[in-house]
Parts: structure tokens; sequence; C-alpha cells
């Protein structure tokens, strides 16, 4: 859960590597470093906090190296201070480390080096791979008599270190003996290696690269690679060179800048319809069908599905919460959504009968993988629906069907939820599409129902839009909101899995208490806690229980919370209501998609109100890749 980056080439390496830094602080920022060698000595400069505060460390010092590595971490083992903050060197001080990911087997590795005489600093797992690969370039200096370290030799130690490490890693290391090369090895963490003309970048992402290069090569797990100014020679663990081909990204660079937006959010936000119409692209056709000609089912794999296993984390698993209401209507077929670090230790009920659809922004998300790993051992067939190409979630899963979000960048995930439930919407009608070939009523009444689908697909983008227009009033109504003290989100059905993403959004960034209820249940408990000062959100878009959901909320009123109801447009609004948001209708399984526009706007602002980091709020870090 932290970002590396790391620059070798003619220009300065220091500003370079921390330019290319700043686009990963979303992966956590507790505190930041970079090691340069200088020609006496290894250059370390940490601090703790924002990478600001590292760049005012570095003020005054000679920062001329050709070569860094750099490091903004988000704590996993020690505490956020500037002695856990990485870069980590080795006894002498000549051999220095970043790394993002845990090494499991870091404790008994720490108390060999210890006994052997190794002299730790900090309490990081990180260090001990510093302390090793110094193990290794001392046997091999040992060997010649001399200290002279040749860039073979530095690649061999770094490799026998990385050998012994069990865990997750994206490692980078330099050697102050040689001040032109850059090792780094992955295995489940991110590394990504943008080639430039006579230099070479390296990051934990492919935006934090893209301002100099947009040809990367993304290193698959296992491999190692020793980089200079002018080559890049990946290898395996044993160090027999493997081939990974470049690849040209054609993202356009303003889509991971803010783009005139005060923050990432809004500018994420307001992505919305973009975003579902990139999705939606080439995978519906004319004739009002779904098509989806990457995915490897045919018609009798889909028969051997007798059941769907939805997984994900936060935002992602509230997707899968929709999805999975969706996939029962649709599919007629057991369908189970799972917080996955639930699922990975539940004994899941998954095997070569299941399909197991994992949803993933970044696709790197530790349980997310560990879930998908569970489920393949198992013997079931596993679907990604991810949104950052080349991620791991999308390299390993049997199948991946991609949302098309672009760079998300802003903690919380705004976009990247309507993209999801753009994709498992697609997902969805083609499963469903698949049994629906035949003659018989049935099948005529499916497509018919899909066709539907398709025709209120196409409309999302524009009623989006009508959400967006409504900022202004979004903006009034949260400065009023931003006062109470807690918040109840409710609804029923598809409202109900809308209000969680609704709940985690407002607290994630607003750090106001806020909670989501199926709004029959309130009265079995949590109405004790209105009273006034509390906000109760109701979402009323579902025509079956919008008469229940106007009883609920009466009973809120009765005990003097704030009411605020979501309504589609043309519906009556109770007159319990203290607040009205109205939302263009579409079909019920779509409504979260168009509800959710401006559940991510109120939030913004309530957080913005309250003065709130709203891109990087605190203790969160945007891909949690570990566990
Ligand atoms: C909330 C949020 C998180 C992520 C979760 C999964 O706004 O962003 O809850 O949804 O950490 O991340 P991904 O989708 O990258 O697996």
């Amino acid at each position: 859960m932290c970002g590396i980056t790391g620059y070798v080439g003619n220009r300065p390496a220091v500003p370079t590597a921390l330019m290319n830094l700043k686009r990963l602080e979303y992966r956590g920022y507790d505190s930041a470093g970079i090691a340069f060698p200088n020609c006496t000595r290894m250059q370390i400069v940490r601090a703790t906090g924002k990478i600001a505060n590292l760049e005012r460390a570095l003020d005054g010092r000679d920062t001329t190296a050709r070569v860094a590595i750099a490091h903004t971490r988000w704590a996993t083992h020690g505490r956020p201070s500037e002695a856990n903050a990485h870069p980590h060197c080795d006894c002498s001080g000549r051999i220095a480390v970043v790394h993002n990911g845990i090494i499991e087997n870091y404790a008994e590795l720490r108390r060999d080096l210890m006994a052997e005489g190794h002299t730790f600093l900090s309490e990081t797992d990180t260090e001990v791979v510093a302390h090793l690969i110094e193990r290794e370039v001392a046997a091999a200096e040992q060997e010649r008599a001399s200290d002279a370290l040749s860039p073979a030799e530095f690649a061999r130690a770094a490799r026998a270190a990385i050998g012994r490490l069990r865990g997750a890693y994206a490692i980078a290391v330099i050697a102050q003996q040689l001040p032109e090369f850059v090792f780094v090895a992955r295995k489940d963490s991110p590394l990504v290696i943008g080639l430039g003309e006579g230099e070479n970048f390296l990051a934990s992402d492919i935006p934090a690269v893209m301002r100099f290069t947009r040809r990367v090569i993304l290193l698959e797990d296992g491999d190692c690679a020793l980089i200079s100014a002018e080559t890049v020679v990946a290898t395996d663990a044993r160090g027999c060179s493997v081939d990974r081909e470049p690849l040209d990204i054609t993202w356009d660079d303003a889509a991971a800048e803010k783009g005139g937006f005060d923050h990432f959010m809004l500018k994420e936000i307001h992505e919305g319809p973009r975003t579902v119409r990139d999705t939606l692209r080439g995978r519906l056709t004319d004739d009002g069908a779904v098509a989806l000609p990457r995915l490897p089912f045919q018609p009798e794999d889909w028969a051997r599905f007798r059941r769907v296993a939805i997984v994900g984390c936060g935002t992602a698993y509230h997707a899968g919460v929709v999805a999975k209401r969706l996939f029962e209507h649709l599919l007629r077929r057991p369908v189970e959504a799972s917080v996955a670090s639930e699922f990975r230790y539940s004994d899941p009920l998954v095997d070569s009968e299941t399909l197991v659809v994992l949803i993933s922004q970044s696709g790197e998300t530790a349980d997310t993988l560990a879930a998908m790993r569970e489920a393949r051992a198992r013997g079931a067939t596993t679907l990604a629906i991810v949104n950052v190409v080349g991620s791991t979630l999308a390299r390993d899963a049997d199948a991946a069907l991609l949302t098309q979000a672009g760079p998300e960048i802003g903690v919380a995930s705004t976009k990247a939820y309507l993209a999801q439930l753009t994709a498992l919407s697609l997902l969805g009608l083609y499963l469903a599409q698949i049994e629906a070939t035949g003659d018989d009523a049935r099948s005529t009444a499916r497509r018919a129902e899909i066709a539907e689908y398709v025709a209120a697909l196409c409309e999302l983008p524009a009623m989006i839009e009508t959400c967006l227009a409504r900022e202004p009033e979004i903006a009034a109504l949260a400065e009023k909101l931003s006062r109470h003290s807690c918040f109840f989100f409710l609804g029923r059905g598809y409202d109900f899995a809308a209000a969680l993403e609704a709940a985690l959004k407002l607290k994630e960034i607003s750090y106001i208490h806020a909670e989501a209820y199926p709004a029959g249940e309130m009265k079995h408990g949590p109405l004790a806690l209105v009273e006034p000062g509390v906000a109760v959100v109701g979402f009323c878009t579902q025509p079956l229980t919008a008469e229940k959901m106007v009883s609920n909320l009466k009973e809120v009123k009765a005990r003097e919370g704030t009411v605020v109801t979501v309504v589609r447009e043309g519906d009556a609004v109770s007159d319990s209501a203290d607040e009205v948001i109205t939302v263009p209708a579409t079909l019920d399984a779509l409504m979260p998609i168009v509800s959710m526009v401006p559940m991510q706007l109120l939030s913004y602002y309530v957080a913005k109100a309250r003065g709130c980091d709203i891109d990087q709020p605190r203790n969160l870090a945007k891909s949690v890749t570990v566990e």
C-alpha cells in the first residue's frame, strides 16, 4: 500500500522521481523518502507526512544525481515515523531499498541477520531486504577480494536476496557503487517500467510515468529487471532473461490531471457520463443485444454455472450488491455478493459449477486477489470486472471485462462505481441472452426485456448529465447538512444497495458517522438514535416499495430527524421530507447508477464545507494492496 518511483538517465533524478511520486500519493501518504547516490555516499532523505514535507527536507542539498528511488508510505509494519519511512539502507549505507507490499517472513530473516551482526534502524519489514542484499554483495566481494561491484553481480546479489522473501513486493534497489543502475523485482504488487530515450522510469502504476513516456513494460509476478538509462534487462528469479513486450499507453495525459476542478474527486464525478458511455462502447448491438466477444463464454459453458458469487471490497462490493439482485432476476440462479476479506476465509461454496465475478477498480486489492486465488483453487471460473489494464486481477482471472473509467486518483471511488454497475449490467444481460435464443415465449419475452435494458443503458449518460446540472442545488443542501452529526441512508431493494455506497462515500471523506440500513429495519433498533441533528436520507426510487419508504420516513420525522428524500422525476414527494433530491427515472436496477451521482456530489460538498482533505482522506489509501 505504498507508492514507488525511480529514475535513471540524464535529467536530475531527484526532482524527476519526486514529480512522479506525487502522482502516487493516493497510494499512501503518511511519510515519504528518496535515495540517491552522490560521489561519496548514499543520500537518504525522509520526512513524515506528505511529499511536500520531503521537498522541504531536500532544500539546500546537492541533488544532481542521475539515479534515484523514491517512496510514499502507508504504514503496515511500524508506525508512521521518519525512521520507518523508506528508503531503508544496509549497515554499510551503500544499498538503498524501497518496497511496496508485505514481507511475511521478515521477523525470522531479521532475527538471523541480527545474529550475524546486522544492525536495524527501523521497525519495518523492508529493512531486511537491504541487509540481505548487503550479505550477498559481501559474499561476492570476498570471493574476488575487491569491492568493485559489477552490474551483473549486483543483480545476482539482489535476486538471491529476493529469493529469500515470502510475501508480496514491488522492490527497487540502488547501490552506491553503481550510480547508473536500478534493480527492481515484483511479486503480487504492481511495478511498471517507463521507457524513455536515454532514460528510464519506474513506478507503481502507469499514470505516474505518463508525464514523461507512454511506452511501458508491465513486469509480471516473479520478474526482476536491471535498469540503466539505455537498457532494461528483464529476467526471471533465477536470472534467465524473459521477454516483456512494451505497451503503448493511449490514455490522454490530461485524464490523469485535475482538469480545472478543485479536486480529483469532483473531476471524476463529472466524468460519470463519459465513463458510462465508454464502458458501453462497442458492447451493444443495433438490435438491442449485448456483445462481449472477448468473453470466453459459450452457451454450454454458461449452462455449467449453477451459481454466481460476486466478490469485491468497499465500493466494488457495493456494486456487487446491486448486481446480485439484477443477476438473480435475470438468471434465476442463486447469486451471492460477498466482501472479499470474508469470502476468502469462509470456506466458500464455490466449485467448478460456479462463476466467481471479482470487482475491483485497481485490480490490485490484496483481499480481492486472494479471493480470486481461493476461487480458482476450488475449480471455479473467475471473471474480473476491473478498471486497470495490466493489473494483477485483469491478468490472472480467467476472463476480464474492463470498465473504462480511466485513471481514478481521488481516494473515494466515484466514476469507477458507475463503470462497475454498467459493466455488471452488461454481464448480467449477456449471460441472460445466452439462454434466451429459442423461439419459445419465455425466450422472446426475455429478449424484449434485454432490449429494454439496452435502450435504458444508452440513456444513462444523459441522465447523469441531468444530475450533474443540479450541482448548485446539491452544494447548497450540503452546506446545510454539513452541520449534522450523524447520517442514516435508508432504502429497500436496489435502493438499499445504493444506500450502502452513499453512506460509505459520506463517511470516508467528511468523517461524519454514516450508516446504511434497509429502511424496514430502522424500527428494530436504530430508530432509537434519531433525534434533532441526525439526517436521514431516504431513497424512494423503487415503485414497489415507495409507499413503505414514505411510512419509514414519517417515523424518522416524528423523532425530529432531518429527512432528505431521493425521488424520481414525476413521483409524489412525501410531506415528511425536509429536502428533496430529484433524479431522472430509469429501470429499477439502473436507478443506483443515477441516484449515486447526487450522493457523490453531496458527500463532496459536505466534506468541502467541513474543510476535509477530500482527495486524500485521513487513514485511507487508494489501493489496498495488503490484507
Ligand atoms: C471507497 C473506495 C474503496 C475501494 C476498495 C476496493 O470509495 O474507494 O472502498 O472501493 O478499496 O478497491 P478496488 O476497487 O481498487 O479493489
